[in-house]
């Protein structure tokens, strides 16, 4: 099924309209695949017809499943081991000593599709009860896509996506078989996340509170500017001793000056304290 260049820009106009997600010329290719069982389901026969009909804008609610069958969910467990081990070994010890005295945490996992990034900090907390013990850990994991954030709050995943990143003991450990083919996450592990559909281009939802940020593998299609007012947000939300977490092929260098790089555990990024804090943005 070929798309016109008028539909595949009128799509990708859409898409970065409500998301900030840029689709590349060279990445155009996936409007079909994205498109095809949404377009199966609606019983519409082109890409072409499909514009049409979002464009005469009898069907508001298409748009919406346009953007999210658009969107890139692509996640697994423990995505990048090696970031994780970072974190969660001397990037998690420094914030334990800072705050021995609130013993709160608080962790945002913005950008967080299904919720496995999300869950699988949250493994890892309950793997350590006796540590942690005393501690309130807050995990709050956020998505612009609704049917993602569903997924993740129902905890339940394929075998295909449960097999992915997940070591077979903490698989057994923390997931039982339900119907279809599926596994559920156990309740104690998702009763320690709160999911919301979020976007990165509102507002964030507790400026300055959290102490781990995780923003991962979600703004490598942002535009620069998009891009550069995302890394401001997620300053504005971050502690002033607080840390962040990128995907494994994305940096702050030459992108934002809101962070740099964390020079006690390099690969996560600090507050650049020498700028001062981003005002609160408008909504
Ligand atoms: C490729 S997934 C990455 C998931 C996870 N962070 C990881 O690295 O495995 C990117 C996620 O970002 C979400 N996303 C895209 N644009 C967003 C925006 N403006 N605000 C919040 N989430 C967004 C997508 O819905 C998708 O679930």
């Amino acid at each position: 099924m070929e798309v016109s260049d008028a539909s595949s820009r009128i799509l990708a106009g859409l898409l970065e309209a409500r998301t900030g997600q840029q689709l590349a010329m060279s990445r155009r290719w996936r409007i079909e695949t994205a498109l095809q069982s949404l377009m199966r389901e609606r019983g519409i026969a082109s890409l072409d017809q499909l514009v049409a009909t979002l464009v005469a804008g009898r069907e508001p609610a298409l748009a919406d499943s346009v953007v999210e069958a658009l969107l890139n969910n692509e996640t697994f467990f423990y995505r990048d081991r090696q970031s994780f081990d970072l974190l969660l070994g001397p990037g998690l010890a420094r914030l334990e000593r800072a705050r021995s005295s609130v013993r709160t945490l608080r962790i945002w996992s913005a950008g967080c599709s299904t919720g496995q990034e999300a869950y699988s900090l949250a493994m890892t907390f309950a793997e350590q009860k006796a540590r942690w013990q005393g501690w309130t850990i807050d995990i709050v994991g956020t998505d612009i896509s609704r049917a993602a954030i569903d997924q993740a709050r129902s905890g339940t995943y394929s075998q295909f996506e449960v097999q992915r990143g997940l070591a077979v003991t903490q698989m057994m450990r923390w997931f039982e078989e339900a119907p279809g083919q599926t596994w559920r996450i156990s309740t104690e592990v998702q009763r320690a996340v709160r999911f919301q559909v979020h976007s990165l281009i509102e507002p964030v939802p507790h400026p300055g509170s959290f102490d781990i940020i995780l923003c991962r593998n979600v703004m490598l299609y942002f535009s620069e500017g998009m891009r550069r007012m995302a890394f401001a947000r997620l300053a504005e939300a971050t502690a002033d001793d607080g840390v962040l977490m990128l995907g494994a092929g994305e940096t702050v260098i030459g992108q934002s000056l809101d962070f740099v790089s964390d020079p006690d555990c390099r690969g996560l990024y600090i507050r650049n304290t020498k700028q001062p804090r981003p005002a609160r943005a408008a909504s």
